[in-house]
């Protein structure tokens, strides 16, 4: 086909190709999360039920993609880990964020050259998971034991990790450190490789390998 006299307007397309050889974190973030939650009337601080939810999903497209390799979940957030040698799209920055996830999110990319980048990046979201949760599960203890929003937030400010910790044990006899380790630590996916049996074309039984995705809440 000839080219028509619009085709011009692809020259005000960006280059947006990843730079090659880098991790690739697809974080993607709920929009407007906090009014969903109390729509849906979320338990607070923490909703099995849309966490269980996030994760299958999150799930879904771990297998779905092949290049994810790992994948990190809290609270309305999602990070999606692609390796390194990636050629999704040809590495086309808004063909993979815009594709890789049904629901309404925003997302971005961010390219990490080292694996310590990557892992100080892993590290920096699970801070974050703990540092919400804990001030969450103080703030709506308190409030379920009859004190004001404003009065929750008003005894909760300038404490630290220690006085918040105190705080659920003499008041609320919570031990932190007994809370699902979903909601303190978030979920991390991993790729694992299992034997699974089957039959070949001549219906012998042989072993095979196959990559299930795993859900954990920690990383070693
Ligand atoms: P934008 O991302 O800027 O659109 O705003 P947002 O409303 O999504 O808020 P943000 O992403 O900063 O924070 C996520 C919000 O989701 C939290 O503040 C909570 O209100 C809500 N949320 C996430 N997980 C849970 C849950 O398990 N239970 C409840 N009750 N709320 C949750
Ligand atoms: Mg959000």
């Amino acid at each position: 086909m000839a080219k028509s006299k619009y085709e011009y307007v692809k020259q005000f397309e960006r280059d947006d190709s990843l730079i090659p050889n880098t991790w690739l974190v697809i974080r993607i973030d709920g929009r407007g999360f906090h009014k969903f939650s109390e729509r849906h009337q979320f338990e607070k601080p923490n909703d099995r039920r849309a966490l269980d939810l996030m994760n299958k999903c999150a799930e879904t497209v771990m297998t779905e993609i092949h290049d994810i390799i790992l994948a990190y979940g809290q609270s309305d957030e999602y990070s999606f880990v692609l390796k390194k040698e990636c050629d999704l799209y040809c590495r086309r920055e808004a063909k993979i964020l815009s594709t890789i996830y049904p629901p309404s999110f925003d997302g971005r990319i961010v390219q990490y050259p080292s694996d310590n980048n990557l892992r100080d990046y892993l590290s920096w979201r699970q801070a974050d998971c703990h540092i919400n949760n804990l001030y969450n599960t103080c703030f709506w203890a308190l409030v379920h034991s009859g004190k004001t929003e404003t009065e929750a937030e008003n005894i909760l400010r300038g404490t630290l990790s220690s006085d918040k910790n105190e705080l659920l044990h003499s008041l609320f006899n919570i031990n932190y450190n007994n809370i699902p380790e979903m909601y303190r630590k978030g979920s991390v996916l991993v790729k694992q490789e299992i034997d699974f049996k089957t039959l070949n074309q001549k219906g012998v039984e042989v072993i095979r390998k196959k990559k299930i995705v795993t859900i954990l809440h920690f990383f070693s």
